[in-house]
């Protein structure tokens, strides 16, 4: 009979350890073990392009939060994955959200607060990338300045981005898709010498470093997914990091309704609040005293993530430098399959990058070579995917935000490019089974 999470008997004397061991065995109950390369079985099993890179550890992080319940909204894992993910990327302050795409929402909303910026400001972005990189801009009122990308790393055309800055330019909001940062060096003195933010979506390239340090290091703010498929992953998730308190804290009162207050996991339950004046005038028009918690200083939203998402994250943060070394060792070796034995080409990374890799890029010939190949590898059970939205003024959403014939290469992706995965899972196994599947493409 197959075991259901029902089956977990609440009050027991049984331990979460011991439940957990007495159903490892049992088939069907570890769904996200589906990545489990160990029992690869070439063209039988599916060669999933990502997913979450869990043990029984993640799991048992998971229910052991549901378990203990003491926290069910955003507590003290939230706080403690806040932590150590901000001391491991080197930024002063973490707040988590409930995904990446809310990240961004958050992270623009609040940097148009903290730095002023009106209603019609410009941003610039590039024309290929993740729709919610982009629709936190236009929901703020602000305009998307698009640049198209260039053919040889399929990134941000620094060309283009220089020419695009005018007056009402602020920031440049780059995202470096499958996690390949453009010319750092030239952005970064681009961005200074033309007094406008460097903003990042390191959605796709969390880990990812130029000369040494991470990307978000080089940025006023960044946001993050913990998606199935990205770097760690939550099951839903995100985050905004920056070394600016005034950010944050307005970043921090957004996600959480509005409010003033910022104390989080213990710090809401102590009676004076963290400030130790929870109770006070804290109303300017209003001469009595008032509880903190509900003195509302933004339009916020709630975009809180359970607590048991910050225990996940707590035991993922452990296997940081692992998934990292294991996505570029996959890339390596896939990526140089490809060139070997078929005529397309796989896109490296800057001598000065080191891009903890999302995936595959596999930029094809003809269009025709790349529907075939697709294909192909699709019926062997290997994951395909688009280079994200191509041009995305193509998309029915976007198509009043710009004309798409402005750009492109950015067509030129959605005719020519894909990507396989390159995931930490992946085993010699799965490297040779890419060999055996390309091998027979070009017979
Ligand atoms: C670059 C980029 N930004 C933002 C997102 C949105 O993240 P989430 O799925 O966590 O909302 C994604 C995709 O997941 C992405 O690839």
């Amino acid at each position: 009979m197959k075991t259901t999470y029902s089956d977990i008997k609440l009050g027991s004397e049984e331990t979460l350890g011991a439940m957990l061991a007495g159903l490892k065995g049992k088939e069907g109950f570890f769904p996200y073990l589906h990545n489990d390369m160990s029992k690869f079985v070439p063209g039988a099993s599916w060669v999933y392009y990502s997913g979450p890179y869990w043990g029984t550890e993640e799991i048992g992080a998971a229910v052991g939060s549901l378990l203990q319940g003491t926290w069910l909204s955003a507590g003290e894992s939230v706080r403690e994955f806040e932590t150590a993910f901000s001391r491991k990327i080197r930024e002063k302050h973490a707040l988590m959200v409930n995904s990446g795409s809310s990240a961004n929402l958050v992270l623009i909303s609040a940097l148009k607060r903290r730095f002023g910026w009106a209603d019609g400001d410009e941003i610039i972005v590039s024309v290929v990338g993740f729709p919610t990189t982009v629709t936190p801009v236009i929901q703020n009122g602000l305009v998307p300045v698009w640049t198209d990308i260039e053919m040889n790393s399929l990134n941000f055309d620094l060309e283009q981005v220089e020419a695009k800055i005018t007056p009402k330019t602020r920031a440049v909001l780059l995202s470096p898709v499958l996690a390949n940062p453009p010319d750092m060096d030239r952005l970064i003195a681009l961005c200074k010498d033309k007094n406008i933010h460097l903003v990042l979506d390191d959605c796709d390239s969390l880990g990812s470093t130029w000369r040494g340090k991470f990307l978000n290091e080089y940025a006023v703010a960044s946001s993050n997914s913990f998606y199935s498929s990205h770097h760690l992953c939550t099951g839903e998730g995100g985050m905004v990091v920056s070394n600016d308190e005034d950010l944050m804290k307005i970043a921090r009162s957004l996600a959480w309704w509005g409010r003033d207050c910022v104390c989080v996991g213990k710090g809401n339950l102590l009676q004076a609040g963290c400030c130790g004046k929870r109770f006070d005038r804290w109303l300017p028009e209003y001469d009595q005293v008032v509880d903190h918690r509900y003195i509302f200083s933004e339009i916020g939203y709630n975009l809180k993530p359970l607590d048991l998402q910050g225990a996940i994250g707590v035991v993922q943060m452990t296997k940081f430098d692992e998934i990292h070394r294991r996505r570029r060792l996959a890339k390596e070796r896939i990526g140089a399959s490809f060139e070997k034995l078929l005529p397309v080409r796989v896109p490296g990374e800057h001598p000065l990058a080191e891009t903890s890799w999302f995936g595959v890029p596999v930029v094809c010939s003809t269009p025709q070579q790349k529907r075939a190949l697709v294909a192909h590898l699709e019926a062997h059970k290997i994951q395909t995917r688009n280079y994200f939205s191509g041009n995305i003024l193509l998309h029915p959403a976007f198509t009043n935000f710009g004309d798409w014939r402005e750009f492109p290469n950015a067509s030129k992706v959605l005719d020519l490019v894909f990507f396989v995965g390159c995931a930490p899972h992946y085993t010699e196994s799965v490297f040779e089974y890419f060999d055996e599947v390309l091998a027979k493409f070009a017979e």
